[in-house]
């Protein structure tokens, strides 16, 4: 928005018409006066008076026409701001007034058209918002309702008595055993899709030597990269490489994508994680061997809810883990993003190194 410098050049405007008819008067009248037809010297005091009041009349009259030619763009410009202003509160949000002339007018019209758009972004913002809300309502209750329903099948099975011995009623056990643990897993990364979600959420910043911490995660993984037949390929930095993180959301992070790169690789096959910094970022690779890209764009897999054939025909992932890192790491300033080179698939978390 912007203000002018000649806040008074509708008051100086209006002196101006107010001079201007004034004189346009005095050449009327001295017209008149000219033509000697102001007073009669034969009449009455009585005539002499009407004629007077006349006069005045006519002065009063001849100065308002005059004025109101001169400030009849300035009315015709505010009816029409008038007007807009009606129909933006009818709900005509955007719409907006041509901007004429440079005085309190046009500047009452540029904050108008200012305020008009402010409000159309805010509305569509609003509505983009309950969209997703919408879709994410449906999304969960559509993810929540399959284990439940299996759940509940197998609890009516056992109720009923329907099974042939112990050992299939084991089974059906187990079976709603590994369905609640995956509700529960669905519900928590659920809670912490919206918590995240929302526009204040607060990191726990702390000072961490990030090599350290990834050396220990992926010691904590290599047990689990060994059962699943993966060879890790290590290649991180011994420098001390500060940065300034929350450090259980990252450490969410790094583990979404091991366990992405556990689930989802080709087994028998290497698996490479790689840190090292250029300029002010540090960068973490997690890099695994799949058959064909799960999209053709890869960076769609940071979409909530997206899920490749693998996760669904497993029923294992939720597709809210890459959507959640992107949060945590969109949260720290950070990028996050990834590439798919002749039958690997890379992961690449950048973060800035912290400067003390
Ligand atoms: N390392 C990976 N290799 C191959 N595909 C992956 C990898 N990481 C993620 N994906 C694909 O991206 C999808 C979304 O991943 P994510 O958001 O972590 O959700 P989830 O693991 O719960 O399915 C997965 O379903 C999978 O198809
Ligand atoms: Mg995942």
């Amino acid at each position: 928005m912007t203000t002018i410098k000649f806040r008074h050049t509708l008051t100086l405007n209006l002196l101006l018409m107010i001079v201007i008819s004034f004189f346009g008067t005095l050449a009327v009248m001295i017209f008149f006066a000219k033509m000697d037809i102001f007073i009669n010297p034969n009449g009455s005091v009585l005539q002499a008076g009407l004629l007077l009041t006349f006069w005045f009349f006519i002065v009063i009259i001849t100065f308002i026409v005059i004025f109101s030619l001169l400030v009849r763009k300035k009315i015709r410009y505010l009816r029409n701001i008038t007007e807009t202003v009606q129909h933006i509160a009818n709900g005509k949000l955007g719409l907006t007034i041509d901007i004429k002339g440079k005085d309190e007018l046009s500047q009452l019209a540029e904050n108008i058209n200012f305020m008009s758009k402010e409000l159309e972004n805010k509305f569509i913002h609003e509505r983009q918002l309950e969209k997703v809300k919408n879709e994410l309502i449906t999304n969960i209750s559509h993810d929540l309702r399959t284990p439940l329903t299996s759940i509940i099948g197998y609890l009516n099975l056992i109720k009923n008595g329907q099974y042939e011995n112990k050992d299939q009623r084991q089974e059906y056990f187990e079976t709603i055993y590994s369905k609640s643990h995956r509700l529960k897993h669905l519900i928590n990364e659920l809670f912490e899709f919206s918590r995240l979600s929302s526009p204040d959420v607060q990191l726990t910043l702390s000072e961490v030597d990030l090599p350290s911490l990834l050396h220990q995660i992926v010691g904590e993984y290599t047990p689990i990269f060994e059962e699943e037949q993966l060879n890790v390929q290590k290649s991180i930095t011994d420098e001390n490489i500060p940065v300034l993180i929350d450090v259980e959301k990252m450490v969410r992070v790094y583990e979404n994508l091991f366990m992405n790169a556990i689930k989802y690789s080709i087994k028998r096959s290497d698996i490479r994680i790689s840190f090292n910094t250029l300029d002010n970022t540090a960068i973490l690779k997690v890099s695994n061997r799949v058959e064909n890209p799960p999209v053709e764009d890869v960076n769609k897999l940071f979409e909530r809810f997206f899920r490749g054939d693998r996760a669904r025909i497993d029923a294992q992932g939720t597709g809210l883990g890459l959507s959640i890192s992107k949060r945590i790491v969109d949260l720290h300033n950070g990028k996050i993003h990834a590439e798919y080179k002749d039958g690997w698939i890379i992961f690449i978390v950048e973060h800035p190194i912290f400067k003390k």
